[in-house]
């Protein structure tokens, strides 16, 4: 296709402002249909998906698109002071359709055995194995006690209401001659901890103690140890990772220089920071150069599969190094980026599972030149003009210049005859490029001669004149160079 035909296409146009452009993210991808659709598909269908293409075509823009497609969260990760083991902090998972969050089930701390006699002494005679006057044991069977003949638990109730008063009195003849109890419950104290305690009566007359921690009491009677929010419910779950740090990616706890010193120090549960994988929690989770995680892409792999990941403190010299949260939770959809070339440095398994539980999608680094796609490559312009918002529109001569490096570029980086590229971070360069020409001439329009002169500008360093940087022959291929002419 020439350029007489090209014309033919753009008769309408007389420059891009007259383009329209779409808001829509998936709609302003240019080419690339097949992994448009794939991409659509596997976030409604929240599979992992693994973005392979040369620089600049589109894959974090993909995965931007994508996350325009995600629900709400529902979520919110919580961390609790735990007041038995302050270096293992609680998980709480709260609802957003609820207000109070999950139904929490009561931690139990520890539960014994006791003997009737090794039994608190008002749980004794609640339960009915002590007469409350002479404290002498029997069974609650019995109740009447045999030494003192007194009703086993009248006394008591005497003792607990107030005696002076009447409704004292008509209380405690309510009372008198009922059953013992078989549990009984009170407050008590475990390891300094404030617990429920609750004595449960078997029936070999052995008594079950369970020392009860309630976690579903209400955060504002937490006192000194408010909840601390991991994972707002508000939070953006679109997040994007390097993977050059174990501790972006997986969450760290901050060295306290007080240490263990309680009253001086700050929390454990309070210095543990998220990794990128709990923060993409029901979201998405992009990780741009994915083989560059090296030895971490097994803990990825197991965070994937088990959808938790303790946060434990990495540095082993630091005070967080004794902090441990486990099982938090990280359910994401991966959306993983990588060279054709670094396909290899992925882990096997990594890959296998991508495969299995979603999508391996390879993009387009050129498209086949129809008159749709021309039309594309000028909303590209359009788009980049009114993107960057500081040049002007491209007049009609313009536009030509650009489709004909973006075929010129089609051909000399990828072989590909009558089309044109889609390596359009380096075609969106070369736009700006001639727009800031354009603007320091105060030139209504881009013109043809600003992309002229921007061709020869936006050479890369390996473009230029070698004398400045020596030996030419030496510098790695480049993206930028020739094709410029
Ligand atoms: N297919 C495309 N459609 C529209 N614009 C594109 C497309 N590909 C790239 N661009 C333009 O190039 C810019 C960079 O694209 P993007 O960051 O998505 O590339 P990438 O493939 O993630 O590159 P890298 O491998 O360097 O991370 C985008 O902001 C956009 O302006
Ligand atoms: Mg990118």
């Amino acid at each position: 296709m020439r350029l007489n035909e090209d014309m033919a296409i753009l008769e309408d146009i007389s420059s891009t402002k007259e383009v329209l452009t779409p808001d829509d993210p998936f709609q302003r991808i240019v080419g690339q249909e097949h992994a448009v659709t794939l991409v659509r598909s596997a976030v409604k269908q929240r599979r992992h998906v693994l973005l392979c293409g040369v620089p600049g075509v589109g894959k974090s823009m993909l995965a931007k698109a994508a996350a325009t497609l995600l629900p709400e969260p529902k979520e919110q990760i919580t961390l609790r002071h735990n007041p038995l083991h302050p270096n293992r902090p609680e998980v709480v998972l709260e609802h957003l359709d609820t207000d109070q969050g999950q139904q929490e089930a009561p931690i139990v701390l520890d539960s014994v055995y006791f003997r009737p006699d090794n039994l608190p002494f008002d749980v004794a005679v609640k339960m009915g194995y002590r007469c409350s006057r002479c404290g002498s044991l029997s069974l609650p069977s019995q109740s009447v006690c045999m030494e003192c003949e007194a009703t086993k638990r009248y006394e008591w109730i005497i003792g607990e209401t107030d005696n002076t008063s009447f409704s004292g009195l008509f209380r405690t003849l309510e009372l008198i001659g009922e059953p013992a109890l078989t549990t009984v419950s009170r407050p008590e104290s475990f390891n300094g901890v404030p617990v429920s305690a609750t004595y449960e009566r078997s029936q070999d007359d052995t008594i079950l103690v369970r020392y009860v921690h309630n976690t579903s009491e209400p955060q504002t009677s937490r006192g000194e140890f408010p909840d601390h929010v991991l994972v707002s419910r508000t939070s953006r779950r679109f997040v994007r990772a390097s993977g050059a740090s174990p501790v972006e990616l997986l969450g760290d706890v901050e060295h306290d220089p007080y240490g263990s010193a309680d009253s001086l120090g700050t929390a454990p549960y309070l210095r543990v920071v998220p990794g990128a994988i709990h923060e993409a929690h029901e979201g998405i989770l992009y990780l741009d150069e994915i083989a560059a995680l090296g030895p971490y892409q097994k803990h990825l792999l197991t965070a994937m599969q088990d959808g938790t990941f303790p946060i434990a403190g990495r540095n082993p010299h630091s005070s967080g190094a004794a902090v441990r949260v486990d099982d938090v939770p990280c359910k994401f959809v991966l959306f993983g980026a990588c060279n054709v070339e670094d396909l290899h440095k992925i882990l096997g398994p990594l890959r296998s599972r991508i495969r299995g539980y979603g999508y391996e999608i390879l993009l387009d680094s050129w498209m086949t030149k129809t008159s749709e796609t021309v039309r594309d490559t000028v909303r590209f312009i359009a788009q980049t003009v009114r993107e960057d918002g500081r040049i002007p529109h491209l007049d009609r001569e313009a536009i030509f210049s650009v489709l004909k490096i973006a075929e010129t570029m089609a051909f000399q980086l990828d072989g590909a005859r009558n089309a044109l590229t889609l390596r359009l971070r380096e075609l969106g360069g070369l736009i700006r490029v001639a727009g800031d020409l354009a603007v320091q001439e105060s030139a209504e329009n881009v013109k043809s001669s600003h992309i002229e002169k921007a061709k020869s500008l936006s050479k890369g360093i390996e473009g230029n004149d070698s004398r400045s940087i020596g030996q030419k022959s030496n510098m790695p291929q480049s993206n930028y160079g020739d094709y410029f002419f």
